[in-house]
């Protein structure tokens, strides 16, 4: 392990406290010189790290810059076992996963950026990823390690995961539009992107890769005005917020944690987040644009709707909106 990221760990192990020089080089097995060296590196990185005489260094609870140690405190046992990569600023943290599923990452797999130069939502479309205020996750899962019939049902055991992920750590109360959106006070805070691969022979799935890209807070350039209308950050500023490290930690846990899986039990809990169920909604299809009622979830996360005529039709995919 390099001194820097031993050093990191003792501070993040002790947020808010201080630890002695001594202390570190003790427990790295390194001198109190090369402890000095990895704090001033830190702190070049941008890790706000206080020092006092007589008592050490001290990380402030303030300090909120995404790595591995910084979640690690949060992690339980299934998501310490996560093999999760954190960089500063990455194309496409999907697109990343992808190229290390290509090679054999393993399942478990958790690429994490503070941004993206090229995020990627449903469509193709753009995700807004600025830097110092969001969460772009994305897991490899192989099928060895999860009991997901359909790729439907992983973006919605993906979306129950992240709900209560936030439940846990705030008091915050999402919610879920179909399929893979989350709303917060009224305004998108998080998508998700699920890819498949599929073995062409047996139909069988190769790997997936589900990608989560949250809103944490407010961007510092703000969004930009195409999306200011819909997307929001999770926690405005002064409102009482965990830190990033601890949601994504929260969120791996739960991603990564699907043994107690039961199908039924998971759709109730998805039932149960969205806000649609009962609404009118206007669903945006390949062949035109239709209000309907939404009635309901199927059991493979597919959502049931009645149409003026009373007919159902029932959607794997597509766009809705709510209709006031
Ligand atoms: C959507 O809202 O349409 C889905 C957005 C998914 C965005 C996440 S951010 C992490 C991962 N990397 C990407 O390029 N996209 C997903």
């Amino acid at each position: 392990m390099r001194a820097k990221d031993g050093v990191l760990a003792l501070l993040e192990n002790n947020r808010g406290r201080s630890v002695s020089g001594e202390e570190m080089a003790r427990a790295l097995d390194i001198s109190r010189n090369a402890v000095w060296k990895a704090i001033n590196e830190l702190k070049k990185d941008g890790y706000k790290i206080e020092a006092a005489t007589n008592k050490g260094y001290c990380l402030r609870e303030d300090n909120d810059i995404l790595s591995v140690q910084g979640m690690a405190p949060f992690l339980s046992s299934r998501g310490a076992a996560a093999d999760v990569k954190v960089y500063s600023s990455l194309a496409s943290t999907n697109e990343t996963a992808k190229e290390m599923a290509l090679t054999g990452a393993g399942h478990g797999t958790v690429v994490i950026a503070d941004c993206q130069t090229t995020g990627r939502g449903r469509y193709d479309r753009r995700f807004y990823s600025p830097p110092d205020s969001g969460i772009y996750m994305s897991f490899v899962l192989r099928p060895e390690g999860s009991p997901f019939e359909a790729p439907t049902l992983v973006t919605a055991f993906a979306a129950v995961a992240v709900c209560e992920a936030i439940r846990a750590v705030s008091s915050k109360t999402p919610l879920i539009k179909w399929v893979n959106d989350i709303y917060c006070d009224g305004k998108k805070i998080c998508g998700i992107l699920t890819e498949a691969v599929t073995d062409f022979e047996s139909g069988r799935i190769g790997w997936i890769v589900v990608g989560v890209g949250l809103n944490f807070s407010a961007p510092k350039d703000a969004f930009p005005e195409d999306l200011l209308g819909t997307a929001g950050p999770l926690f405005s500023e002064g409102g009482g917020a965990p830190t990033r490290n601890r949601l994504a930690a929260e969120i791996i846990n739960r991603i990564l944690d699907s043994d107690g899986y039961r199908r039924e039990e998971m759709l109730e809990k998805y039932r149960s987040f969205l806000f649609i169920l009962g609404r009118q909604i206007q669903v945006v299809a390949a062949d035109g644009s239709y209000a309907a009622t939404a009635i309901d979830i199927d059991g493979t996360g597919r959502l049931i709707v009645e149409t003026g005529d009373g007919g159902r039709r029932v959607l794997s995919h597509g766009e809705i909106s709510i209709r006031c």
